[in-house]
């Protein structure tokens, strides 16, 4: 089988990679620092350097990967840009890369997968996006709405490339436990409910694509949690999220 991960050199894209990596499948990964990985250590892996927010940049990385008339059996999208709080207490520059990152970045992958997979009528396209993206609130920030952006872009294509016999599973993680996250949290995950160890997310998102699934959120927990708050009154969200929001960050530095 041949795999490319885009944002395949860190955290959740790279730990997929390993795992397919010992399945003795040929894996492609690409990032725009994919020095962070060393590929000669895998004989069946190949990193590239792109961009997944400049269409040809990602199409020549998958179209190197694919020299020698490979076919494309799994394409998965693990990129995503997270800046903290909601639009106008962000930076432009913070704005700008997420929404490049996270919906143009989401719509490149698809057409480069696409146009790869199409002649051979078969293949099938994963995205990640994140929990975060299935509640519609007032106070959420620009990241979960780019998040749940990437949930219907997924069903966008899903709908369109069905014909072609490319599948296409959207995954909805919680917090999974990446350097990233961690980074991002002062190293303290504390506050951070029902956390993934990566190599659980790898086994849910390996099971959800083996078995075509539409859409996969996991935890089992936070995904009973997502359904039960959607159930709420408008107002009765709105207020348990901004509680909840000012939760997290009350006893940031
Ligand atoms: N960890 C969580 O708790 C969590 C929860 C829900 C959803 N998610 C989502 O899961 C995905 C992976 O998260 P993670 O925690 O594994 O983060 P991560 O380690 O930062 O992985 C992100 C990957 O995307 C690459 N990337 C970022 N922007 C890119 C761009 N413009 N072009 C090409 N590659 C790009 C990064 O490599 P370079 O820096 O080299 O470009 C890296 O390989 C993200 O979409 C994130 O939003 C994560």
């Amino acid at each position: 089988m041949n795999i490319f991960i885009a944002g395949g050199t860190s955290g959740i894209g790279y730990a997929l990679a390993r795992h397919y990596l010992d399945k003795g499948y040929y894996v492609g990964i690409c990032g725009r620092n994919p020095g962070k990985v060393s590929a000669n250590s895998f004989k069946n892996l190949k990193a590239f350097q792109a961009d997944v927010c400049d269409l040809d940049s990602i199409g020549s990385a998958v179209q190197s990967f694919l020299k020698h008339g490979k076919n494309l059996d799994i394409f998965i999208n693990c990129t995503g840009s997270y800046a903290e709080d909601v639009a106008g207490k962000i930076s432009y520059e913070e704005a700008e890369e997420m929404l490049q990152t996270n919906i143009l970045g989401t719509v490149n992958c698809f057409e480069i997968a696409r146009k790869a997979m199409k002649g051979q009528k078969k293949g099938h396209i994963a995205v990640i996006a994140s929990v975060s993206g299935i509640l519609d609130y007032e106070n959420s920030s620009l990241y979960t709405k780019t998040k749940r952006s990437v949930i219907q872009i997924g069903d966008a294509y899903r709908r369109a490339l069905k014909p072609f016999g490319i599948s296409v599973t959207t995954i909805a993680p919680g917090y999974v436990d990446t350097l990233k996250l961690r980074q991002l949290n002062n190293n303290d995950l504390s506050k951070k409910p029902f956390l993934t160890d990566v190599e659980k997310a790898v086994a849910i998102i390996v099971a959800a694509i083996e078995m075509q699934k539409k859409f996969v959120i996991f935890p089992t927990k936070m995904k009973w949690m997502m359904r039960s708050l959607s159930l709420l009154p408008s107002f009765l969200l709105n207020m348990i999220m901004f509680r909840k929001a000012k939760w997290m960050k009350d006893d940031r530095p």
